[in-house]
This record gives structure tokens, sequence and C-alpha cells, in this order.
């Protein structure tokens, strides 16, 4: 973290000090709320906004939409704001008119900083498992969890809401982040968002957008067309949006097409605002603002987590009449209308402590419904009473389960289990522990992996081995490869050599190669599998839980593949580059300017393997189970398909039915995309009919010319199946003119 932060475009310490000491109004204690008219429940929270802002001065007007400082940037907690919680950001509110305060805190994953004060949080697995669960309810789940804990802890606010799709595999926030479809990441990022705003939680989108990659993350200009954006990353937005009415959206750190996205006329003004619809905020990410009237004028309403631009500035920028009055009134309605909408007003947080029980449960269920089983030579899993000697080998086991790491890290209850890790963060879960639980009496051995031939002698005198391997990923920092660190294919490579009956348990933030994958009989995938991912991953490998789900992006043969094989990363610095990222600030950062063209286009992920006819090493919607399924009986409309799945082998399942279509050749999209999909429980031997609408909006494609969505009169094919490459129905239908 310290390490991140340090590379963070950040405040000086002076400079966040003095603004901490200038906050009178935030040491007030908060008055009781004051009955005016907003008060009324029976008025839309548009209406209320509206007579709560003409209610305010413009200094309060301007204090609603900065933020004051930031531990992490060298507030101490005395300096800090007297009611702020100490999380990544605060913005007080008007006692006299009882707004309430705006306390943020970052919770992709789950809420952040729990060791602060010695609270409790549930470090979930990461949300790229929530999207390989492929399912709404746990999505659901996953956002009740979190509003429930960030409530229970007095926040009113969160950062949370990874949306940009995977488009760079190497990508250090994969993890928290929902993979690379925008139909798939934007349901399940919606639904989950809805869910937590019900519990009275202002909640987030982000990081708006094209923010695909960390490297130069503030440097870099991605240049990419219109309909390219609007088809791919921004379509996902604009489903979460649509669905979780999520009451802010944070702009990105990166330029878009040339101008910084938080001062981004098109993508604030144009898309977000107009196109989408969106009645909420735009919040800067930290340190993303760079300008006042321009930035305010574009669609910012809220910088964070300072007042450089948007404190004193912004008052001076509105009495010169460089932003008007009727802007400024506009971005603090935008505000107030969130925290009406939401129930903020109506429900103040009430703390108490969390229901770790219910935290500890929905954690292990997530990680059971994330896990995805990619490979299972000859039925080598689930472990059977048949195996005597397991050998379990690295990565730590023993103690723990990784994470990944940056803003989208929640403390490990009781601790780093691997301290001497550092900053790399390793949940006390043991798979070790869980394993020795569940083998029935066969010898289970550890050995740390560290030295090769001693983990292959290990395996080979053990009926299986189960080798568990790592890529850590952090905020911050990109891969610089797909291929496991600290010579773990090495280790993979001695062991399998030693015992054909070896089983690869991956915890990683996104794709891997697998260099080994032709010779071990069973890989899992578990991702950053969260506080109960050791009991998760057990429970798959013995079969208590039959594994559901599927991957939410591709595993690519290797980076040759990549549609960059190399990743654009920010250029060495020359002299001059080298700056204090604003005035006084102690961060000196390379402010070196690149560009990244993102030729593919809306190619991104299965979508460029497709079109360019590569073979992935997994594809996109790929996951195997303990049982088996059939599909038949496919019947296609222009608004619906239905079609029947069968649970064909022994177990009862949940299989993830996928739908993709082609559109016509007028289309200019010879290559399919999903456009629908559901997760069907089924006992073995049972069959269900299942009909899903097709949203229109999903076929059409994106007409630049007339800046708006097209459904292509014309012949379209619809396939559906078990994985993008594995699609056994195939059906037609037609749109005319
Ligand atoms: C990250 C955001 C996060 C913010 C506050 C930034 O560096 O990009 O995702 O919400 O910090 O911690």
């Amino acid at each position: 973290m310290t390490r991140l932060r340090s590379i963070l475009p950040g405040l000086s310490r002076l400079t966040v000090a003095g603004m901490a000491l200038s906050l009178a109004v935030a040491l007030a204690q908060p008055a009781p709320p004051a009955a005016g008219p907003w008060m009324n429940k029976a008025l839309t929270p548009d209406e209320r906004a509206d007579l709560i802002v003409k209610a305010m001065t413009l200094d309060e007007k301007i204090s609603l939409l900065h933020g004051n400082g930031w531990k992490e940037v060298g507030v101490p907690p005395e300096r800090l704001p007297l009611r702020a919680l100490g999380n990544a950001g605060f913005i007080p509110g008007i006692p006299r008119l009882g707004v309430p305060d705006l306390q943020m805190a970052d919770a992709t994953v789950g809420v952040t900083h729990s060791s602060l004060f010695g609270r409790y949080s549930t470090p979930l697995p990461s949300t790229i498992g929530e999207a390989a669960s492929w399912d709404v309810n746990l999505a659901r789940e996953y956002g009740d969890l979190i509003g429930r804990e960030l409530r229970d802890q007095g926040y009113t606010m969160t950062l949370g809401g990874g949306m940009d799709l995977t488009r760079e595999a190497r990508n250090g926030r994969n993890f928290e982040y929902r993979g690379e479809d925008p139909v798939l990441a934007g349901t399940i990022a919606g639904v989950d968002m809805k869910a937590l705003q019900a519990q009275h939680i202002v909640g987030d989108l982000k990081h708006y957008a094209m923010n695909d990659q960390e490297s130069g993350r503030s440097f870099v200009n991605v240049k990419v067309g219109k309909r390219a954006m609007r088809e791919s990353d921004l379509l996902g937005f604009e489903i979460a949006l649509k669905s979780s009415n999520s009451g802010a959206v944070m702009c990105s750190y990166n330029l878009v097409n040339g101008d910084y996205a938080c001062e981004n006329n098109y993508l604030l003004n144009e898309v977000l605002k107009k196109d989408f619809g969106f009645q909420g905020f735009v919040v800067s990410d930290w340190s993303a603002t760079h300008s006042t009237a321009k930035a305010a004028n574009a669609g910012l309403d809220v910088q964070m987590p300072e007042a450089i631009y948007f404190g004193a500035p912004l008052k001076k920028a509105v009495e010169a009449g460089e932003v008007s009055m009727a802007r400024l009134d506009n971005m603090v309605h935008r505000v107030m209308r969130s925290e009406f909408a939401v129930g903020l007003f109506d429900n103040p947080p009430d703390r108490r402590v969390p229901d770790v029980f219910h935290g500890l449960e929905v954690a292990e269920r997530v990680a059971e419904q994330s896990i995805v089983l990619l490979k299972n030579a000859g039925g080598q899993l689930p472990l059977g009473s048949n195996i005597h000697s397991i050998a379990v080998i690295g990565s730590h086991a023993d103690v723990g389960v990784v994470s990944g790491g940056g803003s989208g890290r929640v403390d490990p209850i009781g601790g780093n289990a691997v301290p001497e890790a550092g900053e790399t963060v390793w949940h006390r879960s043991s798979p070790l522990k869980a394993i020795r639980a569940l083998a029935q009496g066969a010898k289970v051995a550890y050995d740390p992996g560290t030295d090769a031939n001693r983990a292959a002698a290990l395996g080979k005198a053990s009926d299986v081995a189960i080798v568990f391997v790592n890529q850590p990923t952090s905020e911050g920092d990109d891969v610089l490869t797909l291929s496991l660190p600290d010579k773990q294919d090495a280790l993979v490579s001695a062991v399998v050599a030693a015992n054909p009956h070896t089983i690869v348990v991956i915890e990683s933030g996104g794709a891997i190669t697998m260099p080994w994958i032709g010779q071990v009989s069973a890989v899992l995938e578990a991702w950053y599998p969260g506080t109960r991912g050791g009991e998760a991953i057990a429970s798959i490998l013995f079969g208590r839980a039959n594994p559901t789900a599927k991957l939410p992006v591709t595993f690519a043969k290797s980076e040759a593949d990549l549609p960059h094989p190399v990743e654009t990363r920010q250029p060495e610095a020359h002299e001059g580059d080298m700056q204090p990222i604003s005035e006084g600030a102690e961060w000196i950062v390379n402010t070196r300017r690149f560009d990244i063209e993102y030729d593919e286009g809306l190619l991104v992920g299965y979508k460029w393997y497709d079109a360019k006819q590569k073979l992935p090493l997994f594809p996109f919607g790929y996951g195997l189970s303990y049982t088996t399924y059939s599909y038949s009986g496919l019947k296609v409309s222009a608004g619906q398909v239905a079609f029947e799945v069968k649970n064909t082998g022994k177990r009862a399942g949940a299989e993830i039915a996928e739908v993709y279509a082609t559109l016509p050749q007028a289309a200019g999209e010879p290559f399919k995309r999903l456009v629908a999909f559901t997760k069907i429980a089924l006992e073995p031997g049972e069959s269900k009919v299942v009909s899903l609408e097709l949203d229109p909006h999903y076929l059409s494609i994106f007409n630049e010319d007339k800046n708006g969505w097209e459904l292509v009169a014309g012949e379209y094919t619809v396939q559906v199946g078990g994985s993008s490459r594995d699609l056994p129905l195939s059906g037609k239908f037609r749109i005319e003119k």
C-alpha cells in the first residue's frame, strides 16, 4: 500500500494539512436533522434536492463538492476532520440543514481499512470471482453484504463498483473488475450495486473510462473510436447504471482521445449524462482532477480527495462567471439527489458490530461458486476415498490464500498470514487445514515448494499432489507477463514429472499461461478467493461442492496472442519529466505522457480470438463440472430464445447457459457477442426449459454518424451452449427494415 500510494499522483502533506485546518465546518458536532421541507418523503429525490439546494449559501454549496484530505496522503488522524472515519474520503455535511456526512470507503471486495480502528469487515473473493459465478443472485448477496458492513461501520458511500473491461490481460486491477464482456460485467455489477445501495449507501461505478491498464495510468492517453467504446467498455457502464441507478460514477486517471477522463466533455456530458441519462454525480478518482472551469463544465461534479480545484478556485470561477451558477447548482443537486434517492437523509447509519457469521458464510459460498474447474482428466477430481496420501505443495497453502493489492484489498482478519510477504497480503484461510479436515484419514503432508526437487519427491511418494500457485497483482502495477512468478512453472513441471496425478490450484487476479497444462491431471482457477478461500477450495477438491463457475475472461496460450503482445508502458522519464504532481506535493512522479492506441477497437476478449481465429488456452465462458449437461430444442425469435438443458450426469449441479448472437453481415461485425445468460440448478437427470429475452440493445450496433444505436436489418444467428466455444444449438431470426 505504501509503495502503491507513493507512486500515486498525490498531495503534499502540507497542502492537505492546511486544508484540514480550514475545516471549521467539519469540526462542528452534527446538529439534529433540520425539519426543512426537503424532509418530506412524499416528494421525489429531485424535488427534495431542489428544495435543499435553494436553502444553501454559496460556501455551503462549494463545501459539498470537494474532499477534505485523506489519511494516506499524510494527514495524521488527529488532523482529520473530527467526524471523518479515516477511510479514503470525507465530505462533511451541513448540520444546519441536516445534510449527512459523506463518509467514503473503498469497498470493492469488502470494506477496506478495517484495521484502522480495529473494525471487522469480510474479505470477500475478488469481483472477478463474483463475475465467474455468472449468478445474479450471488451478486445481489455480494453487494448486500458490503452495503450492510459499510452501514454498520458508519460509512455512507462506497468507492467500489469496479467496471473496466479486461482489455489488457496484464492489468494489475483485473481482479477488482468483472471480466471482458460488457453484458456479463454490466449485469453483475449492476445487480451488486443495486443491492448495496438498498442499504442506504451511495453507490459508485468506476473507473470511467478506458482505465484498462495501471502502467502510467495518470499520463496515458487512450486512443479509441467512439463505436468501439460504446459497444465495449462504455456499454458495460451503461448496463450497470441502468439497473443499479448508482448514485455516483468515478471518472478515471487517464486521458481518452486527448482529454483527461475527469474533464472529458464527450465521456461525461455527452455520453454519461445525456445518452445514459445518469442523474447522479461524477466524482473524480483520487487526484485525477486537473482543472476547475474546464472540469466543472465538462461534467465533473465532485473533486476528491482534496479541494485544490473545487474548493476556493471553484468559488472564484463561479463569481467570475466561468462556471455558471446554474451549473454549480446542478452539481450540488446531483449530490443531494443521490443522497435522497438511497435514503441517506431518512435512514442515517446506525452503527453496530457487523454480522461476522453471515459475512464468513457468504464469503465461503461466493468462493465455492466462483472457482472454475479448468481441467479434469480421467475424472481425477473430486478426490475420493481411494486416495490415501496427499501432497500439498507451495503458495503458503499451509497458512492462507493470497489477496489482490491496493484499494481493492480488505485487511486480513487477524493480520497477514504471511507477515514476511510485506505488501502482499494472505488471508488466514489455510487450504492445508481444510484439506486435512475433509481427507477422511488420508495422510496429508505439506511442502512449501521452495525447492522443486524436494517438492517432487513428496509428490512422488503420495497418491496425488496438489500444487498451489499464485500470481499476486495490485493496483498501481501491471504484471510484465502472464507467466507465474518465482519459478512456479518449474515447480509444477517438476512435481508432475514425478507424479502424473498432479492437481494445480491457481490463485490469480486473471489469466495466466500454463506451460504444464498438457501434463497435469486437473486445474482449478480460484482467483483471490477471500477469507474462506481455503475451505471453499477443499470443498471443491473433495466434491462437497460441485463446480459451477465459468471464465469471465479468455486465457491466452501466450502473450503473442493478445491484441497487444507487449503492453504499452509509460516511457522512461527524460529531464524535466519528474515533477511533483501538484503544487507543493512531495511525491515526485514521471509525468511523461504517452498514447495507447486501442486499435483492436471493440474486439475485446473472446471477440478478438474469434475474429482473428486464434485458439485460446481456455475460452471465455468455459468451465467444467462434476456432472454433464446437454442442450436441445432451440426456439428463436427476434425477442426471445427458448431451449432445454438437461443434467445428464449423476450429481446435482448448476449450469450456466450462454446465448450468443452474430449480427447480419451489414453490421460489419462478423463475430459473436454474448446477449443473454442464466444459471440453472438441475438435479441428476432433470431437465428444464429456459426462456430468455433478447434485449434489442444487446443486438444493436452504435452508429457514429447518427450518434445512436441501430438494429441492423437482416439475418441474425443465435448460438446457445455452455461455453463461447462449445455452442451446440444454433438458430436464426430476421429483423426487417
Ligand atoms: C483508486 C480508486 C480508489 C481511490 C481511493 C485511487 O487510487 O484508483 O479506485 O477508490 O484511490 O482510495
